[in-house]
């Protein structure tokens, strides 16, 4: 049997999830209504696996529980101990809401492994809430920025070597401090949004995760030419998209991330580059790629693009 590694998409939108509680815009409308062409997304999160056994989570997300539930693979053994997970390992790229609330959901004493940069596990360390992991049995490693690393669970390695390598992005929203840095960075260092390269042992096969990610430099543009396989920010489509949907007073600039359209925008930034399968993750529930029928879907489908859904699976 030809090896391959296991990928699930968990969770596709943006902090906030589709619906989001407080929305009233017609994406979350429509789905909240049921409409068939609006499926509901909850906020992003990628489940990996070598052996279809350990897993690893990129991102643990408030609706973590929701998520495990729905995916038979994060299930508990039913011919295992009372108390058993097939969840091995987190592994963070930032300390937004959105990819680290979940954690609080693997709280019941179960042994895993938590990597982030440091400045990621100094949010953690910063917020005691997160004690309620207990240390005996949550490990916290911190990701070396450029330097590969086996992911490690309880038990020992579980097959996946990643490496995380910072990409612009910005501090949490939470963290923001207007009088640190310049132009507008609010306080963002090095370690603060950060992409994985995941890569199966046995096989060599390796993916890219960047659900969050402001530009596209000359480093990370030559990181992903020839990529056989990325998930990547799809956050907004249009800059000012949750301005003209009266949602938000921020731009998609304004929140360090990248935009689908535009000069600037994800579609024409990376067309030249050579990507066998490109996955947009992180949606916001205003970006109107989240509607099967809209033009803008057809757009960024007919640029190459896939958007992604809760439950996709994607074998490599
Ligand atoms: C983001 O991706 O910009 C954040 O998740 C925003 C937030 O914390 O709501
Ligand atoms: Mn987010």
């Amino acid at each position: 049997m030809t090896r391959s590694m296991f990928i699930k998409v968990i969770g596709a939108g943006a902090g906030g999830g589709l619906p989001q509680w407080n929305c009233n815009g017609q994406n979350s409308a429509d789905a909240r209504h049921g409409v068939p062409t609006v499926t509901p997304r909850t906020q992003a999160s990628v489940a990996v696996s070598a052996d279809g056994r350990q897993w690893v989570l990129l991102n643990a997300s408030p609706d973590l529980r929701q998520q495990i539930n729905a995916t038979p693979e994060l299930h508990p053994d039913r011919e295992g101990p009372p108390r058993n997970s097939p969840i091995k390992a987190v592994v963070l790229t930032n300390g937004d809401v959105d990819a680290v609330a979940g954690l609080l959901c693997l709280r019941e004493s179960q042994p895993l492994t938590v990597y982030g940069s440091a400045r990621v596990l100094d949010v953690l360390a910063g917020n005691s809430i997160f004690e309620v992991l207990n240390a005996d049995l949550v490990k916290r490693k911190t990701m070396e920025l450029g330097q590969s690393f086996a992911v490690e669970g309880p038990s020992g390695p579980v097959g996946l070597t990643i490496d995380a390598f910072t990409v612009p992005g910005k501090i949490p929203l939470y963290l923001e401090d207007e009088e640190k840095g310049t132009g507008g960075s609010f306080g963002t260092e090095e370690g603060d949004t950060v992409g994985l390269k995941v890569t199966e042992d046995a096989s060599g096969k390796h993916f890219f995760f960047i659900p969050g990610c402001s530009g596209l430099d000359d480093p990370l543009r030559e990181r992903l030419n020839g990529a056989p396989l990325l998930f990547f920010d799809g956050t907004l489509y249009t800059n000012d998209e949750m301005i003209v949907q009266g949602l938000m007073q921020k731009t998609g600039d304004r929140i360090g991330h990248m935009n689908m359209s535009g000069p600037k925008g994800t579609l024409e930034q990376m067309a030249p580059l050579d990507i066998a399968r490109k996955i947009f993750i992180h949606i916001n529930n205003s970006n109107p790629v989240l509607r099967d029928d809209s033009p803008e879907r057809a757009a960024v489908e007919a640029a190459g693009w896939e958007v992604s859904y809760d439950g996709m699976e994607v074998r490599l």
